[in-house]
């Protein structure tokens, strides 16, 4: 591999191979001959020197004045705003979505560093009237110490935004661990960060496998936060084995995120929501349109519509500006998502667009997937698993009623959607979708920044990202009394004279 460029751990500040030497390669998944670099293949002694480093960059980070830190923040947003195009078009190449979203995934982290910038000036806690004469009280946010975040390859530039800038301004310090499917990316955020003038040692970078790398940083008892994205399994396995010690957990996990499409709908509307929501990043966000339910007056219709927009879509290497939906990440999740596709068959789901791998010269080299849509039962594997691929399905209802409840029949809750024009029946369904985000006339995908992200059930637990609630999964609060009457005054006991009737 002579031309290959070797990427390194960012760990306090410097870029370091892995101790042992050993490196792993990151491949095209649009064309598997183009290499794009060779990446430190970590282990737990890299994982404990990027802790070191964050465990000694605490000691001040924590003290430098919010503000300041927000300002390294807006930096960072200036700084990916410059690089934006080439860090798009490196991620098109590293992860296969086209350009459009690539863009899309810079601008969310630019969109969080922003946000988060503005947040250090603000990082409000409440002040209060004490119970008692002469005395104060108030709450302030404090920083919890090393956080661990463990990412996705889906949007490999994004999510790190979005656990990072929060952790950030809040006074933590933070060691990442990417996804080996999108190295590159990581460094390039690593490298804005660096060029913003964060301190070293405040934000590290660990490239490696899971067991190798994630597992030592989730054991390591200096970390107290672990933020992450992923599946659902390796999210009950990361928080099992943060419990013996208490750490603080956020996961982000899986969805099988419903469109409900009722007869009422612009059809026209709902097909273009679909198609985006469906195959989008081909399929492989958490947020996907993986179930379409839709009423049965119209189902004939859609559906028609549905699969023609499906077959039309263009599909091939996302750094030509025509094509509209790129491969899957890898080869065994392209062997996932065709294995699925022959479970709905052999389940009985009707299919009515795609179905197979591309082969034709232009499609040999990578992993690509025809836009696939069948329709299926509620009950059908293809209707109620995470397929993580470009794969959804149509399944028939006949009320509002029916269509909520086959939604809330899945273990998940991230994303919902409606396409609807009565009022009545949009309201209906924001107050009993179980989900945490809900769209009327939007598919499930497309959260901004500012409000809070995340699901319910089993694909999150209780926390939200993004938006300001991403401050309570990285701070914690004190609440401080402050008394200036010169007496040991007691709360509940020395209630001043008025509070009750009988004083
Ligand atoms: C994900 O699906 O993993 O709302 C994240 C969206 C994007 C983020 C998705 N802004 O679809």
């Amino acid at each position: 591999m002579p031309d290959a460029p070797r990427h390194r751990n960012f760990i306090n500040g410097e870029y370091v191979d892995a101790r042992s030497s050993r490196v792993f390669e990151n491949r095209n998944p649009a064309d598997a001959n183009d290499l794009i670099g060779v990446f430190a293949d970590s282990a737990e002694e890299d994982a404990r020197a990027a802790v070191d480093a964050a465990a000694s960059a605490y000691k001040t980070w924590r003290l430098v004045p919010a503000p300041q830190r927000g300002e390294i923040l807006y930096r960072l947003g200036e700084i990916l705003r410059d690089r934006k195009e080439e860090y798009s078009r490196a991620m098109t190449r590293e992860m296969g979505k086209v350009l459009k979203e690539t863009r899309g995934d810079v601008q969310e982290a630019i969109d969080m560093a922003f946000l988060m910038g503005g947040e250090g000036r603000r990082l409000h806690g409440q002040t209060t009237h004490s119970e008692l004469p002469d005395k104060f009280a108030m709450s302030v946010r404090s920083p919890i110490g090393i956080c661990a975040f463990i990412t996705p390859w889906n949007f490999p530039m994004a999510i790190p935004a979005w656990k990072t800038t929060a952790a950030l301004v809040c006074g933590n310090t933070v060691v990442l661990k990417p996804a080996t499917d999108t190295p590159l990316s990581s460094l390039h955020f690593a490298e804005a960060l660096r060029d913003a003038g964060l301190p070293k040692g405040v934000f590290n970078v660990v490239t490696g496998s899971g067991s190798r790398v994630g597992m030592p940083l989730l054991r390591d008892p200096r970390v107290k936060v672990v933020s992450f994205t992923g599946s659902t399994s390796v999210g009950r396995t990361i928080n099992e084995a943060c419990a013996p010690d208490f750490k603080h957990v956020h996961l982000e996990m899986g969805g099988k995120n419903p469109i409900i499409v009722m007869d009422d709908a612009n059809l026209e509307l709902a097909v273009d929501g679909a198609i985006w929501g469906a195959f989008g990043t081909s399929g492989q966000r958490c947020t996907a349109s993986s179930r379409l339910l839709v009423h049965r007056n119209v189902l004939a219709r859609f559906t028609e519509m549905l699969a023609e927009r499906a077959r039309a879509l263009r599909v091939g290497n996302g750094l030509d500006e025509s094509i509209e939906m790129g491969p899957s990440i890898n080869q065994s999740q392209m062997e996932t998502v065709l294995e699925y596709i022959e479970i709905g068959k052999a389940e009985g789901a009707k299919l009515v667009a795609g179905g197979s791998r591309l082969t034709s010269p232009a499609h040999a080299n990578g992993w690509f997937v025809e836009p696939t849509v069948f329709v299926a039962e509620r009950t059908h594997r293809v209707a109620t698993e995470e397929i993580f691929g470009p794969v959804t399905a149509i399944v028939p209802i006949g009320s509002l009623q029916e269509a909520i409840e086959v939604a809330n029949e899945s273990p998940y809750g991230l994303s919902s959607a409606i396409f609807t024009q009565d009022v009545n029946k949009a309201f209906v369904a924001m107050r009993d979708l179980e989900a945490g985000i809900f769209y009327v006339n939007l598919p499930t995908i497309g959260a901004e920044t500012h409000l809070p992200f995340g699901g319910c059930k089993q694909t999150g637990n209780g926390h939200r990202e993004a938006g300001l609630a991403a401050l309570d999964v990285f701070s914690e609060w004190k609440s401080v009394y402050v008394d200036y009457s010169g007496k040991i005054q007691k709360a509940q006991i020395d209630v001043p004279a008025g509070a009750s009737p009988s004083a």
